[in-house]
């Protein structure tokens, strides 16, 4: 392993050298430290960390790679690929999963023997690259039936074809091994309030979920429900709209330990919520069941731009959090890191693999930036000053009641809120500026 560190640091010295002429001042300077630990860690970092391994959990939705640029201005700028080839590019840069809707793989309307030939496709190029399936969905959302929602439309019929539609790729997902099926209601709502009858169609949706509960719990299926909540977009206002609600509808339902949630960082960003602080909850809740990773620049249309080509600052805390805030430090999340994002029309096929790979990519600097960021004493430092770790106290004493607070005088009556007044700052701009200086490169 030295004599490796040691070629990484070379190399990367000098195409700093070969870059920079104003380097050459100080790396003698710094070959005479021999082995800086910081050129070192770049170097691995740039040779190997930030190189995607199936360790590293990553998986696609078929759709992603696979759109085709179509938007509701203008059709296609790039033809369909085949599966195969979607998969062997994916095993190819790196990716573990593929994620598939139903209509996906085999379009709506299919015949059974059509639906056949492609799962069998599906099957032997899975098979040849070794790319698994941990998730599948069905589409719910893009056939004109669909118009008034799936679950909820206010046409009953509509409501039987669907759990009928949703039950077949069950089956399916539980046959290729899917450990969990998303459920995102992109039609379940409206565009006028007289029109729908929310608490009625709550109810619908709540009966859906529990007979599909029912039918995985009768089937064996090891398969686990993740909601994902959007707030609008293509319906005006879409049911279930974001994290908080979707977690407190799940604890209504008859089996609620089966549901959790698949988030979306555009989704939440679009309702002007923070993201990383709604993962946090979920995950306190024990309800992060997957999660969906894109980018997204503030309140507007769900833009489905490369993971991290949103807001920045909140993807690194995202992936601290994930990566970090398990016990000991260790990953709070140990689902696959799902991309849901869509290649930019403007795209050619040579443009949607790369931005597949700048997605894994950027997970993987976060990651790394992130470890150093934990790892550095003025940010330990930075942490004790803001009192950081003290929320994790309870605020009562051990056994203390509340009579036992109102007897104590330290509590209320000596307390000296004046001294909250031009003193006892909490310093988080100095703890944010260390992460924004972690994350840009600059410690
Ligand atoms: C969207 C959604 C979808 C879902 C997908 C899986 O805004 O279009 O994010 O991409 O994630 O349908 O259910
Ligand atoms: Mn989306
Ligand atoms: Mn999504």
């Amino acid at each position: 392993m030295g004599l490796d560190f040691k070629v990484i640091w070379a190399i990367d010295a000098h195409v700093q050298l070969w870059r920079h002429p104003v380097n050459s001042i100080f790396l003698p300077l710094m070959l005479v430290c021999s082995f800086n630990q910081q050129i070192i860690e770049k170097g691995l970092r740039s040779k190997m960390y930030l190189t995607p391994t199936k360790a590293d959990k990553f998986s696609f939705g078929l759709w992603t790679v696979g759109y085709n640029g179509t938007d509701p201005f203008g059709g296609p700028t790039r033809k369909g690929l085949e599966i195969e080839d979607v998969v062997t590019k994916l095993a190819e840069i790196g990716a573990y999963g593929l994620t598939f809707h139903d209509d996906d793989l085999f379009p709506f309307g299919s015949s059974n023997q059509q639906r056949e030939t492609m799962i069998q496709r599906l099957k032997k190029i899975l098979a040849e690259t070794g790319i698994e399936i941990p998730m599948v969905t069905t589409n719910l959302f893009s056939a004109p039936v669909f118009k008034d929602g799936a679950f909820t439309s206010n046409d009953r019929g509509v409501r039987r074809f669907s759990l009928r539609k949703a039950f077949r790729q069950l089956d399916l997902g539980a046959e290729l091994g899917a450990k969990t099926f998303v459920m995102w209601g992109g039609r379940e709502g409206a565009e006028y309030d007289h029109a729908k009858n929310v608490s009625g169609a709550i109810e619908r949706y709540r009966e859906a979920l529990n007979i599909f509960g029912e039918y995985v719990t009768d089937k064996k299926y090891d398969i686990r429900f993740a909601i994902e909540p959007k707030p609008n977009e293509p319906r005006g206002d879409i049911l279930l709209p974001t994290l908080g609600h979707a977690i407190a509808f799940i604890n209504t339902l008859d089996r609620p330990e089966l549901f959790g949630v698949n988030p979306e960082v555009g989704h939440e960003q679009m309702a002007g919520l923070n993201f990383t602080a709604g993962i946090a909850q979920a995950i306190e809740h024990k309800k992060l069941f997957h999660i969906d990773l894109n980018g997204q620049r503030g309140i507007k249309y769900d833009q489905d731009l490369v993971f991290g080509h949103g807001d920045l600052m909140n993807a690194f805390t995202l992936i601290d959090l994930l990566e970090n805030s398990g016990p000991n430090g260790t990953p709070a999340y140990d689902g696959p890191r799902h991309f849901d994002y869509k290649p930019s029309r403007t795209e050619d096929y040579e443009g949607v693999w790369d931005s597949a790979r700048a997605n894994m990519r950027n997970y993987l600097i976060f990651k790394e930036r992130s470890k150093v960021f934990r790892a550095d004493p003025a940010v330990q430092q930075a942490l004790r000053n803001s009192r950081v770790s003290e929320i994790s106290i309870p605020t009562l004493n051990p056994g203390e009641n509340y009579n036992e607070l109102i007897a104590d005088q330290s509590s209320f009556e000596e307390f000296n809120t004046d001294e909250y007044f031009n003193g006892k700052g909490f310093a988080f701009v100095r703890l944010n500026q260390l992460a924004l200086e972690h994350l840009l490169g600059v410690k």
